[in-house]
């Protein structure tokens, strides 16, 4: 199924080659190729599968998830770094792909993906398994997947701002299409078994988002530990936390990231993307997206 093979020679860095799969560029480095395992992996009715496009709040959710788990209990959390309790389903890191060792994991599994729809597991579009899905508005996005690019050491450092941007609109950029990700999600937001969340929302009112994943999952929780999760899953507090921030991690310790280079917790706001986009830039991309997204009725605020 190897399409095309790109050694990008922009950072120097052999680990930073990408593999295509049906269009989409995917690092060869951090992310398995077998792409059939993937389709075929066996789901739980339990599973909580945390489904995002890089940069729109995974971590975020991954923490809201694994404190909801434990009833807000940080004792129970913080045992474990987050993307231990909360595995990077596709990832190849030191050796580990989750989706090869989650057969053996009891339940129920939290399980964090970047797949876009059409390459998840056969069973989760079926109906098996519970999906959060988390969108962001493109222009945050692609500023903060920008900067992610310095960070991480698996794809491709940008030459320029503008030349990212160039790339991200085009689908060029690992991940592939963010606008064939989203909308790809967006068709199964009616199924019971998704939740279709926004970052936007999330910053406006987080309880709200906190009390609604809950409700979804069926898991019985009380105000307190809402308050819990809510205190817990802060930018600050994530930031801070050994278990959270990335700068230690797993990811750091397989040099994945290079915190040289940046902080994984940037600046977690929304409308970070003026202090990037010209007035060109931002017409050029809002007219793209209009025609992508108008007619599907997925909206998002831009402040
Ligand atoms: P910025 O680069 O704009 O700061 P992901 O986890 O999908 O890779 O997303 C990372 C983005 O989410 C980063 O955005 C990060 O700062 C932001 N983020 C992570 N945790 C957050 C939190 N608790 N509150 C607000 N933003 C958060």
């Amino acid at each position: 199924f190897r399409v095309k093979q790109v050694k990008m020679a922009a950072s120097g860095d052999d680990r930073v080659e990408y593999f295509r799969y049906k269009g989409i560029s995917l690092p060869r480095y951090l992310v398995s190729e077998d792409m059939d395992a993937i389709r075929d992996f066996a789901i739980r009715d339990d599973d909580v599968f945390i489904i995002t496009y890089p940069k729109s709040g995974t971590a975020w959710l991954q923490r809201i998830v694994s404190l909801l788990r434990f009833g807000g209990d940080v004792s129970k959390t913080d045992q474990k770094e987050q993307d231990e309790l909360v595995p990077y389903f596709e990832q190849k890191c030191e050796e580990s792909v989750p989706f090869r060792e989650l057969p053996e994991a009891p339940s129920p599994r939290l399980i964090k993906s970047h797949l876009h729809m059409f390459l998840a597991p056969l069973q989760l579009k079926q109906g098996k398994g519970k999906v959060i899905y988390v969108a962001r508005n493109p222009k945050d996005l692609a500023v903060s997947y920008y900067h992610f690019h310095f960070l991480c050491t698996t794809i491709k450092t940008p030459t320029s701002w503008e030349q990212f941007l160039q790339e991200f609109v085009s689908g060029e950029v690992c991940t592939g299409p963010w606008h064939n990700h989203v909308l790809g999600w967006w068709e199964q937001k009616d199924n019971p078994n998704v939740l279709f969340l926004k970052y936007e929302d999330l910053q406006k009112n987080t309880r709200k988002q906190v009390e609604k994943v809950a409700e979804f999952l069926q898991w019985p929780v009380t105000p307190e530990v809402i308050d819990k999760v809510v205190e817990q899953s802060t930018f600050q507090n994530m930031a801070t936390n050994p278990n959270t921030n990335k700068v230690s991690g797993k990811e750091a310790k397989a040099g994945i990231f290079d915190s040289s280079k940046g902080t994984f917790f940037r600046k977690g706001v929304v409308g970070d993307w003026k202090s990037h986009f010209s007035d060109e830039q931002s017409q050029w991309f809002d007219n793209f997206y209009q025609e992508k997204l108008g007619p599907t009725g997925l909206h998002f605020d831009f402040e």
